[in-house]
């Protein structure tokens, strides 16, 4: 598969993931539960399949980009995990519904900013 065409399964997961994680956070701070969720078997469906698909493409651009494991790519894995864990954490604690509507964009930006910059 080309460079472009795993740059764009990228973004797609990405779009899928942070959409999923901004509904569960308005969701969750107007009091929404787990329980309670009409769309629950969606957020868990689009959580893991969005997250494989971000993991594999991420892989599949390494490899197109052939500079191989340069510390900003192991920071994203890092970084990706993190995401991953935190993505639906307002359900569990609805006080983080709202302050997650601007913090979780901006540890996608922090994975935006090494994939672009490659500051190390
Ligand atoms: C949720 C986690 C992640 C987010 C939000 C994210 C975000 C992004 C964004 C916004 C871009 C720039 C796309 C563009 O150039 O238009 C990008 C590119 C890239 N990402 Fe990720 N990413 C994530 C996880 C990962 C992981 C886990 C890996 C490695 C296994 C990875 C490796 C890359 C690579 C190699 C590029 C291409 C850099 C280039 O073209 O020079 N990303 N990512």
């Amino acid at each position: 598969m080309s460079y472009t065409a795993y740059k764009l399964i990228h973004i797609v997961g990405i779009l899928f993931l942070f959409t999923a994680a901004g509904g569960v956070a308005l969701y969750a701070a107007n009091g929404g539960t787990k329980e309670g969720n009409v769309g629950r078997v969606w957020v868990s469906a689009i959580h893991g399949l969005s997250l494989a698909l971000i993991f594999i493409s991420g892989f599949g651009l390494v490899a197109r980009l052939g500079t191989g494991f340069q510390p900003w790519v192991w920071a994203k894995v890092a970084l990706w995990l993190v995401i991953g864990g935190v993505a639906l954490m307002p359900l569990r604690k609805q006080s983080l519904g709202l302050p997650y509507l601007v913090l979780f964009p901006l540890l996608g930006a922090v994975a935006a900013f090494l994939a672009l910059f490659k500051p190390f």
